[in-house]
This record gives C-alpha cells, sequence and structure tokens, in this order.
C-alpha cells in the first residue's frame, strides 16, 4: 500500500518508474563487458561509472581509457561520475571516451561552471554533485547548468557502505529548487540503495546501486529497487 504523502504525491505525479544505472564499482573488473550485457538484460537502464583518482577520494579505480572501451560495448547511456580533483583537467578524455552523462564534484574544482559548459558544449550531459558533508546550496548556483544532479548517500570512495538517511531530504531541497528556477534536471541517488533505502527515494528519478545489483540475482535486484517507487513506505 502506498502511503507517501499528499506533497510527495503532487510532486511525483504521474509518477514514473525508477531508471536504474548499477554502479559498475561492484561488477567483475575481469568481466566488464559481460556484467554489463548481463545487468542489460536484467532491466538495467544505464551503467554507472566511478571514477577515482585517490586524491578527491581515498581510492583508485579506472580511468578514461577504460571508459572508451565500455563504450564499444554497449549502447546504453554511460553515467560517469567523476570523483576526482581537477576535473578540468581530464573532462576532455572523458568526453571523447564517450561518456553520455558526465558528473563533477561542486567540491573539486573552481572552474565548476567552465567544466559543465564545455560538456554541454560537447553534446553531452552535464552532472552536479556534492559530498554528504556539503550543504545542498552550494549547487544552487549550478542548477540552470545541469542535466543532472546527483545526491550522494555515502561518503565518497568505496561500494558497499551504508546509506545516509538524513541526506535524502537533499533530494526533496533539489526537487523543490529546480522547481523554482524552472531547471529541468533528473535527479540522482548514489550509496548504500536498495529496496528499503530506495523507498526513502521516491523523489528521485534515478537510483545508483552497486553492491545491492551485483551481490545479488541482477533481474530480481533490478525489478525490486524499480518496485520500490510504488510500494509502501514511511511517511
Ligand atoms: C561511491 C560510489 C557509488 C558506489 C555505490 O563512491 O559513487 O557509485 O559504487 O555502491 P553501493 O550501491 O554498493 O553503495
Ligand atoms: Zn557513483
Amino acid at each position: 500500500m502506498t502511503k507517501s504523502t499528499a506533497g510527495d504525491r503532487e510532486m511525483t505525479s504521474p509518477v514514473k518508474p525508477f531508471l536504474i544505472a548499477p554502479s559498475l564499482l561492484s561488477a567483475d573488473f575481469s568481466r566488464l563487458a559481460e556484467e554489463m550485457r548481463d545487468v542489460e538484460a536484467a532491466g538495467a537502464d544505464w551503467h554507472h561509472i566511478d571514477v577515482m583518482d585517490g586524491h578527491f577520494v581515498p581510492n583508485l579505480t579506472i580511468g578514461a581509457p577504460v571508459v572508451k572501451s565500455l563504450r564499444k560495448c554497449t549502447e546504453k547511456t554511460l553515467d560517469v561520475h567523476l570523483m576526482i580533483e581537477n576535473p578540468e583537467k581530464y573532462v576532455d578524455d572523458f568526453i571523447s571516451a564517450g561518456s553520455d552523462y558526465i558528473t563533477i564534484h561542486v567540491e573539486s574544482s573552481k572552474e565548476v561552471a567552465g567544466v559543465l559548459k564545455k560538456i554541454r558544449e560537447a553534446g553531452r550531459h552535464p552532472g552536479i554533485t556534492l559530498r554528504p558533508a556539503t550543504a545542498i546550496e552550494e549547487i544552487f548556483p549550478f542548477l540552470k547548468l545541469v542535466d543532472l544532479v546527483l545526491i550522494m548517500t555515502v561518503n565518497p570512495g568505496f561500494g558497499g557502505q551504508s546509506f545516509m538517511p538524513e541526506q535524502a531530504a537533499k533530494i526533496i531541497r533539489v526537487r523543490k529548487e529546480l522547481e523554482r528556477v524552472g531547471a529541468k534536471a533528473l535527479i540522482e541517488v548514489d550509496g548504500g540503495i536498495n529496496p528499503e533505502t530506495a523507498g526513502e527515494c521516491r523523489l528521485a528519478d534515478v537510483l545508483v546501486a552497486g553492491n545491492y545489483v551485483f551481490r545479488n540475482d541482477y533481474k530480481k535486484a533490478i525489478r525490486s529497487l524499480k518496485a520500490a517507487k510504488f510500494e509502501g513506505g514511511d511517511e
């Protein structure tokens, strides 16, 4: 039974299902092309790719050459989340690699607007995100420049962490601010997503899920995340 609030119903009507973006960070890195095919067959809408530089976050993952190789393996949207210092130095590489969405952290650069505009001029979708400790207002100046707002519900750096429930309040703040300024970006949530926590994110459009998808039956996992948009939850 759906128990969303009247305010939620107004803001989500008509309710679209979540788009699901499995995070390849939790996939088997020795079989990435196969993993992509398997999650697509299981109903994935996008692929979320976590790029970490060992400076902005205390972990290293993959770079643009890997994104370029993955581009050859799929027609689906490549949703690239840059957790790197000074993304202005590398954004051209991620554009050339064939990324569709390129999301940068508001804390990571002194040239946030410039980087977002460059992504737009290249015909790709710019996105903005923030660490959990960063106030949501920090991204408000950029809302008209982006197609995606990514709300982090864990500290960026690793898969498999627990959802930070207090961060979910940022979803409604962003939804209201997008409406107020007349901007149309999608809202994505990333970190600790499972069917229970997805229920706290009903005003979002896209859910990233790493461990929950790749540590379970892919099809059942993706189906249950999509269902969380419509099933009962907390008031
Ligand atoms: C964390 C990454 C996430 C992560 C999500 O820094 O941005 O995309 O892979 O993984 P789970 O769903 O396991 O929290
Ligand atoms: Zn991510």
